[in-house]
């Protein structure tokens, strides 16, 4: 083994070797990806990032060498001089980019060894997530797991070069800062020299680029690492990645024709896809009565359907009581489905554990319908029942009925459920549009508050500021609500095939606003001050009308990719658990740091 590479150069990319250089003689480096014995003759893939091309040792022109060949394994790194010539006919590999042409060795060169891996390379045998992360050197070697990162580099290279074509400029924010407010859990960072005073990092640079604003950078863009300490999903890390932008002096067009701008152009350099632009806008209100969700997967039907006025004088008790408690009775209908008893338990199990109390059906059958509720029914109930449903024999009606949060949720994810596990998703289709007209503000039951949708900054629209005025100034806590609640953000999200990926808004500039804002969300003066005082502070002096919005790039790109999880497009993940089995991170640390940060662990 040599511990240099003494005066070998490389010459080319194992990949890249192709007719054109038959005759010459290269130097290539790599790994050794397999090796097959043909007595006489010994052939090794040698593989590089660019891909792999096969080395012929012959014993009787070059016994040195093929003594070396002989007792290569599996991921050993080696160098290879030798002469391409094209391979005889007849033993061509076409699948193969470098298949018409062969490398024969006249020197190898082993820069070292490599112990039997713990899962092979060349082949897609499935292995669990925690050693796949523990040894992410070898699954990165993969082929599939190498071009998706490389696709990722694409990604970010399109993005930085639109940006800067369409005038942006791309300014770094801090890592050590302050709680931004996007509504997760922070992760925090204790100050060595500020004993108990901690930073946290950013949840997003919401708040350094609205200040760029002030500034007068006018437009801005990053593509930035965020930290949100949440719960964690196939579409959810506790850091991930945004491409965040900011503009001034505009208006939502303005920022969604930007935003659309740029997936168009990704689509298109990476997929040879036109996506067609503006992409279609839906009202968080039609998304939330036909989908149950704010970001709807509409490759496939199964809508909601809305019942509660039919059933407003119902004798059935289950739809009676909801309806008395000014709950909703939904449904879909699962056409020609033909489901069986056994299968109708099924949904009602999956329903049953996202908190539903059950789940009502009815067979639609020739002439005939099966279900343990229809008997409850008058004959004008079902009738209509029927009709609204457009119910025809072979189709499976299924209910949920309850507080309207809850029935959105219920029929929201067993509409996913179901499209999922019976195929109805065109996963050939792109579905991309926006939803806009937001609520502004919720009512948290549990907190008993309003809480932002998007965040504090978000602008109401205009028409609709009187409403927050006059919420503001009434006692009447209902009419509170609903007043809040008729008040719309300027606010706009990107779905893509089912999942955010994008979310921005038109920000408050007007202090007066803000204030009004604040003092709904029940953000005192006080904790305004101390949480986002210093934004407030340049609000003050001179703030251009301003808005933006920020990708999640990860979840771009592992859809591009038809990818389930974005674990898949970053080099070094956490697990769903938050851990990463490469570096073993959390870990404990030593007391002496613990000491130097002033913290003491609390068992
Ligand atoms: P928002 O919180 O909607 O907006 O985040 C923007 C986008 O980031 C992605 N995303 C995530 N991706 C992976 N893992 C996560 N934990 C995660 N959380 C969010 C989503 C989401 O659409 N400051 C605002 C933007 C703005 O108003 O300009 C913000 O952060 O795809
Ligand atoms: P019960 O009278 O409680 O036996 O319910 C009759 C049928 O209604 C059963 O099929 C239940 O699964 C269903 N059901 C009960 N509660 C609800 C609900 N909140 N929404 C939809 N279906 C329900």
């Amino acid at each position: 083994m040599l511990t240099d590479l003494g005066n070998f150069k490389r010459t080319k990319y194992c990949g890249e070797v192709s007719l054109s250089d038959v005759g010459k003689t290269l130097n290539l480096a790599g790994w050794v990806h397999r090796k097959r014995h043909h007595g006489g003759v010994i052939f090794i893939d040698l593989r590089d990032r660019e891909g792999i091309i096969q080395i012929v040792v012959e014993e009787k022109n070059n016994p040195e060498a093929y003594e070396i060949a002989d007792k290569l394994k599996s991921e050993y790194v080696i160098g290879v001089v030798g002469r391409v010539r094209k391979r005889p006919e007849g033993t061509e590999n076409p699948k193969l980019k470098t298949g018409y042409v062969e490398l024969v060795a006249d020197k190898i060169l082993v820069f070292n060894v490599s112990e039997p891996l713990p899962f092979p390379v060349e082949e897609e045998t499935p292995v669990s997530e925690e050693t796949k992360l523990k040894y992410r050197f070898i699954d990165l070697r993969r082929e599939n797991m190498k071009n998706n990162l490389i696709f990722r580099h694409r990604v970010y290279q399109i993005t930085r070069n639109f940006f800067t074509e369409e005038g942006f400029i791309e300014i770094e924010t801090p890592f050590l800062t302050k709680s931004t407010p996007e509504g997760a859990r922070d992760f925090l960072v204790p100050s060595r020299l500020h004993p108990g005073k901690f930073y946290a990092l950013p949840q997003s640079p919401q708040l350094f680029k609205q200040i760029l604003m002030v500034a007068g950078f006018d437009k801005y863009f990053q593509i930035v690492k965020c930290f949100r300490d949440e719960d964690l999903r196939a579409d959810r890390q506790p850091e991930f990645t945004q491409i965040d932008f900011e503009i001034s002096f505009v208006r939502e067009e303005d920022v969604m024709d930007i935003a659309e701008k740029l997936i168009a152009k990704l689509f298109k350099e990476l997929l040879g896809i036109e996506l067609k632009t503006p992409f279609e806008r839906i009202s968080y209100k039609e998304a939330m009565e036909k989908y149950g969700t704010d970001k709807p997967d509409r490759r496939f039907g199964l809508e909601l359907i809305e019942l509660t006025d039919i059933f407003e004088n119902t004798e059935f008790k289950v739809f009676k009581a909801v309806i008395k408690n000014g709950g909703v009775v939904k449904a879909i209908n699962f056409k020609n489905s033909n489901l069986s008893r056994k299968e109708i338990d099924e949904l009602t199990k999956y329903v049953q554990s996202l908190g539903a109390k059950g789940l009502a059906w009815i067979k639609v059958e020739e002439g005939k319908l099966t279900s343990p509720i229809v008997k409850f029914f008058s004959e004008e109930e079902t009738q209509k029942l029927l009709e609204r449903t457009q119910a025809q024999p072979g189709d499976v009606i299924l209910f949920s009925a309850d507080k309207r949060e809850t029935v959105y949720k219920i029929l929201g994810n067993l509409r996913l459920h179901i499209g999922k596990k019976y195929g109805l998703i065109d996963e050939n289709k792109w579905d991309i549009f926006w939803v806009v007209d937001f609520p502004l503000m919720e009512w948290d039951e549990e907190e008993e508050r309003f809480v932002a949708l998007h965040h504090p900054f978000t602008m109401p629209k205009e028409e609709d500021i009187p409403r927050l005025k006059e919420a503001l100034e009434t006692d009447d806590l209902d009419r509170k609500k609903e007043l809040v609640h008729l008040v719309r953000a300027r606010a706009y999200d990107m779905v893509l095939n089912g999942e955010e990926i994008g979310g921005g808004s038109i920000r408050i500039h007007r202090k007066d606003v803000q204030d009004i804002v604040f003092k709904l969300l029940g953000i005192e003066e006080k904790e305004a001050e101390e949480k986002f005082g210093f934004l407030l502070e340049a609000l003050k002096y001179g703030a251009p009308p301003h808005g933006g919005l920020a990708f999640g790039l990860d979840r771009i790109v592992a859809i591009m990719l038809g990818l389930d999880s974005i674990r898949d497009v970053i080099a070094f993940p956490k697990t769903q658990r938050g851990i990463c089995p490469l570096t073993n991170a959390p870990d404990y640390v030593e007391t002496k740091q613990l000491k130097e940060l002033h913290i003491k662990v609390v068992e």
